[in-house]
């Protein structure tokens, strides 16, 4: 990925953040994204210490406004962005019947409408690029109907049927789309789903290769997918489980 330019979005921390990195030390360029400015220059001057190359935007996926700015500096200072991934969601894990209709527009405002915004506002860029890649962190709730709760997963499903649009539209102007939907992966969002022993020993119990997944294990699949060598590998949401769903 020498000389390619990557933009996460929601990159300051967890599964970004190792998306980031793993970007970094295959010799890409990476902008962090993020509505957190504390965490995602922390996660830039990380990367900087580690010798590699990375800037600080601050966006709100929700905020249109805020995308289009980044997107016009960007422009200016680096000219295209070769490598999008598509990565800021949050999980609030609710009941159908605790779910009201603020946080069921919230869930759905930033995790779908705020992934279309994110490739409305950066697409134009990634069409001046030869390589141009697009990787959208959806998860495996949309197949499964488990986790974070009927709004999250109703989010992840329609990231899904963007993507499989996305790849009808965009591959043949040379674009790559895929998704990689992941199911338990150790971060915040995973604290806030399974907070107790107890919890997680029920978990662990219900995935085959006994482990919970690590940030790490989304960013070598997302570095593959931004990488020449997947340039066959479009229009496809990938299970990352363990195991777990289809054992
Ligand atoms: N952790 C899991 O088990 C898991 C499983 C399946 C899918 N996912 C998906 O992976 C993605 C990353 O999740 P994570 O676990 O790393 O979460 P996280 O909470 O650790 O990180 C989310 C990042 O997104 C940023 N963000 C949140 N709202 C934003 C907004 N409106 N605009 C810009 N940035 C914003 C946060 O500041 C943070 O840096 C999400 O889309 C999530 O749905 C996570």
């Amino acid at each position: 990925m020498k000389d390619r330019i990557a933009l996460v979005t929601g990159g300051a921390m967890g599964i970004g953040k190792a998306i980031a990195i793993d970007m970094c030390k295959e010799g890409a360029k990476v902008i962090i994204a993020d509505i957190s400015k504390e965490a995602g220059q922390k996660t830039v001057d990380e990367i900087k210490k580690m010798g590699g190359t990375a800037l600080f935007k601050q966006i709100n996926v929700v905020d249109y406004e805020s995308l289009n700015i980044a997107a016009d500096e960007i422009s200016k200072e680096l000219g295209k962005i070769d490598i999008l991934v598509v990565n800021a969601g949050i999980s609030i894990k609710k009941s159908f019947e605790e779910i009201d209709e603020a946080l069921w527009d919230k869930v759905l405002d930033i995790n779908l409408k705020g992934s279309f915004l994110t490739v409305k506002a950066f697409l134009n860029h990634i069409k001046e690029s030869k390589y141009g890649k697009i990787v959208v962190i959806s998860s495996g709730s949309a197949l499964t109907g488990t986790g974070g709760g009927i709004h999250y997963a109703a989010s992840k499903a329609g990231q899904n049927a963007m993507v499989l649009n996305l790849a009808k539209e965009l591959g043949p102007k040379g674009i790559n789309v895929n998704a990689i939907a992941p199911r338990v992966i150790q971060t915040d969002i995973l604290d806030h789903l399974y907070p107790d022993e107890q919890s997680r020993k029920e978990l662990l119990n219900k995935i085959p290769i006994r482990k919970i997944g690590q940030p790490e294990d989304i960013a070598y699949l997302a570095s593959f997918l931004a990488s020449d060598k997947s340039k066959y590998l479009h229009g496809q949401i990938i299970l990352l489980d363990g195991g777990r769903t289809h054992q």
